[in-house]
């Protein structure tokens, strides 16, 4: 009698799997289409958020080089899931909600702004979240982390040879041992889905303007700018973190069709990702002193100091207007003061 019960089991847990997937193949291809409307759910979410303005940074200096520099300012959105985390997380979060999986596992450091703003999210939305969290568990919970604990994720630890091994695992459904109702999120959410939610900023924008630049961490955000961008503005990405050749091959297999108005700007990471030193905390503090602009140093304070620098060594053509992009992540400052 019980093998019986064991293949009748078997058989509605593989009808549950497949239509599971199916649902998600269809949401994904829906999600594309410009006839989708969002889910309720994350349209009473998106209710709550703020606009994200476009400033003009008012700075003599920037006058007397003949260059206009704008922000993006994204950081404004909302209180947690900011900047380019809510343009990222947008249309997957919809993708998630319409196929009818329950839980967003996805990786991240202990400061991770990607994480804490799925953990939000999640919660927010009534998902459960799995955090795989690079390196041991300290025997302090970072501030990120209890945030995001408070927000119900479940925290689980891997070693940095295992947590490089999980970055081979692109798509939403690849991970292995996923379950069904489980849906799988690439580090710093880089999947093609999020170069849409991207492209929304871009969309915003209702100036001309010659130069668009943005930090790099996975390249996903900087994707859906050069995807979103008229074809004569020239893009500049600003890597966050050393040894980033990567970043080039990354981007292009994010792009749905070949650009080459874009680079990636490799020399203002100051020693690697999370590296500081004083001069770039020295600039940050003066930036938010001239503009009233908080920036962090991890992504937007890199790419802020690397625009300065080379706007004074006249790497800009007089009278160009360049839009930065202002990818919020201030939570993660806290690893900076704590
Ligand atoms: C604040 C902030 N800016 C920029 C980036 C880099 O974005 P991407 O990973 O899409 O290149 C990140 C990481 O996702 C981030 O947290």
């Amino acid at each position: 009698m019980s093998w019986r019960y064991i293949v009748v089991w078997l058989i509605i847990r593989l009808t549950l799997q497949t239509e599971m997937f199916h649902n998600l193949r269809l949401s994904c291809d829906q999600v594309k289409t410009s006839k989708h409307t969002m889910h309720p759910e994350l349209i009473k979410l998106e209710k709550t958020f703020k606009p994200s303005i476009l400033t003009k940074i008012d700075d003599p200096l920037l006058v007397r080089y003949e260059i206009e520099l704008w922000m993006k300012r994204d950081d404004l959105l909302h209180r947690v899931i900011s900047g380019n985390k809510w343009r990222k997380l947008k249309y997957i979060l919809d993708n998630v909600l319409s196929s009818g999986a329950d839980t967003m596992i996805s990786m991240g450091g202990a400061y991770s702004n990607h994480l804490h703003a799925l953990a939000y999210a999640g919660n927010a939305l009534g998902l459960k979240t799995t955090g795989l969290i690079r390196g041991e568990q300290p025997e302090t919970l970072t501030p990120t982390l209890r945030d995001m604990q408070n927000w119900g994720m479940e925290l689980k630890f891997v070693s940095r040879s295992d947590y490089r091994l999980l970055r081979q695992y692109k798509r939403y459904d690849d991970l292995p041992g996923l379950k069904p109702q489980q849906y799988w999120l690439p580090e710093g959410g880089a999947q093609a889905l999020a170069l849409k939610g991207v492209a929304e900023l871009v969309n915003e924008i209702d100036v001309p303007y010659n130069v668009f630049c943005a930090p790099c961490g996975t390249g996903a955000t900087l994707a859906g700018i050069i995807d979103a961008v008229p074809d004569q503005v020239s893009v500049i990405g600003f890597a966050a973190l050393k040894h980033a050749g990567f970043l080039q091959t990354d981007v292009e297999s994010l792009l749905p069709r070949f650009s080459n108005n874009w680079q990636i700007n490799q020399d203002y990471h100051f020693g690697g990702f999370a590296k500081t030193s004083a001069e770039l905390m020295a600039f940050i503090a003066d930036f938010g002193h001239k503009t009233g602009i908080p920036l962090e140093p991890v992504y937007t304070g890199k790419m802020m100091y690397a625009l300065y620098d080379l706007i004074a060594k006249h790497y800009f053509k007089p009278g160009q207007r360049i839009i930065a992009v202002h990818t919020g992540g201030l939570q993660g400052k806290r690893g900076f003061t704590a």
